[in-house]
């Protein structure tokens, strides 16, 4: 792509907006579904104007590709997007905001706390903390609000499987402080004043209480920790003391809180999508119970069961072609470069609309149809290159996800398995949010009719 002499070079589009606002409604509204239109409307390049700020959109399948390229790994870093979270917390760097050499470094020490490894042989403890969340907060009889519920699941979850710690009292104080750092410092679409906020300081004073706690706990019990439940606290802590210079005293809460940061919208984002979906098409809510059903009735799962949960995952990963919470990733360009024969400059700031081909008909037929079988051979309609992105691309690509699929599988197993579920009424239908990561509404709510189990 660079070859194209640089005067045959276009500028990109800049799409039209507000004067002050620039393209922020559109955005606020459905960004998925606003970089769709706009590929649409004015190809794989163009400019938008977000707070102030001009951002210029790479979309497609081949923005996808290019990230995974060469020379997309040369001509793009995260830094500038993160910058603002390792300021916040004192910190010399965050995995996500390092590209090159130190960013491999810090996957190689992570790479396994952060895999399905780390939860191998302990899927009935997970059941034990899902069930134990469950009810608690899925009374019989009520409405609940889905999303933080999930939240509330997802973050035991990874707590005790990833970091060996229970954060159940610092919950709340992780989804303000997140809340308020992807909001005003990440995508920068609130005003930093609001940094200023009491409750936010309060819980980032919590957070990071958890945070010195878990180092505390580590150095307290170093010698008797358990070799076969290594974790990522031991990861992390090992190549602390080994290479100071990677990961120093500096970077450790963040470190060691990051798991919560990484997977908690996320995973619950996704999660509540796939109740929302399931229930509001009755012949995929039985062939997901009759998937749980399955799991559960031996009594006791391995490795081998998660393989054979048709519905479930195909469930999964409808959820996240069509409520991806991952729309775009976020770049600057750190050099003058060419993509499709535009000119795109060094220092630009830039979205790499890598979800735009979920919902495109030329490679989803009927694309907004929840269909959970276009994913099994022989359709795999998301096989085609760059077609099918929600854990990102290229270097970045989520460190979590094999441990991602494995606790939505199994929590949303589970939740089917133990309750019978149903929506406020069966026209509901979906209300989303965008801030701090785009999925269901925090006023999504469903019914508890029962427990099945
Ligand atoms: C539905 C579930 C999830 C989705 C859709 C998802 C999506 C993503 C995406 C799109 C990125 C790339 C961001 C970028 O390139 O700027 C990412 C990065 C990451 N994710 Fe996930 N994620 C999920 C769950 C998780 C979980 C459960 C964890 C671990 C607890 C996790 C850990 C990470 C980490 C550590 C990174 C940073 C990787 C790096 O910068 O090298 N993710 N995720």
């Amino acid at each position: 792509m660079a070859t194209v002499a640089s005067e045959a070079l276009k500028e990109p589009t800049q799409v039209s907006g507000l004067p002050v606002l620039g393209n922020a409604l559109d955005m606020a509204k459905d960004p998925g579904r606003f970089f769709y239109d706009c590929y649409r409307k004015y190809g794989p390049v163009f400019k938008l104007k977000v707070m102030g700020n001009t951002y210029t959109v790479l979309a497609g399948a081949e923005a996808a590709n290019f990230m995974g390229t060469r020379e997309g790994r040369d001509s793009l870093r995260s830094k500038e997007f993160w910058q603002g979270l390792v300021n916040e917390w004192g910190a010399k760097r965050t995995l996500t905001g390092e590209d090159g050499e130190t960013h491999q470094k810090l996957r190689a020490v992570m790479k396994h706390g952060y895999s399905k490894e780390s939860v191998k042989g302990r899927y009935d403890e997970l059941v034990t903390i899902t069930d134990q969340v469950i009810a608690r907060d899925w009374p019989v009889g009520k409405l609940v609000p889905v999303v933080q519920n999930m939240q509330y699941i997802v973050t035991e979850q990874l707590g005790a499987m990833l970091t060996g710690t229970s954060p159940r009292e610092y919950v709340a104080d992780i989804r303000t402080t997140i809340l308020y750092i992807l909001n005003i410092l990440v995508t920068r679409q609130r005003p930093k004043f609001m940094l200023k906020d009491p409750r936010y300081k309060h819980a980032k004073e919590r957070v990071s209480e958890l945070g010195r706690r878990m180092i505390a706990e580590y150095y307290a019990g170093k010698d008797q920790r358990d070799p076969e439940r290594r974790n990522l606290v031991d990861d992390v802590m090992e190549a602390h003391a080994r290479d100071p210079d990677l990961i120093p005293a500096s970077d450790l809460i963040l470190s060691l809180t990051g798991p919560f940061v990484a997977g908690l919208d996320t995973v619950a984002n996704t999660t509540a999508a796939f109740i929302y979906a399931v229930l509001k098409h009755p012949e995929v809510h039985k062939r997901v119970l009759a998937d749980a059903d399955a799991l559960f009735a031996r009594g006791t799962i391995d490795e081998a069961d998660f393989r054979n949960l048709p519905a479930i995952d195909g469930a999964i990963m409808e959820a996240m072609r069509v409520y991806p919470i991952a729309v775009a990733q976020m770049r600057t360009a750190t050099r003058d470069f060419a993509f499709l024969g535009h000119r795109i400059r060094e220092g630009e700031l830039l979205y790499v609309a890598t979800a735009v081909p979920h919902y495109m008909h030329e490679f989803y037929p009927d694309p907004d149809k929840f269909d959970i079988d276009r994913y099994a051979k022989p359709r795999a309609e998301h096989l085609k290159p760059g077609v099918y992105s929600p854990y990102g691309r290229g270097t970045h690509t989520c460190l979590g996800k094999t441990l991602a699929e494995v606790q939505m599988a199994l929590s949303m197993a589970r939740l089917f398995y133990d309750l019978d579920l149903e929506l406020e009424s069966p026209d509901y239908e979906l209300q989303t949010k965008v801030l701090p990561t785009p999925g269901p509404s925090m006023k999504f709510k469903v019914r508890v009719k029962g427990r099945r189990h």
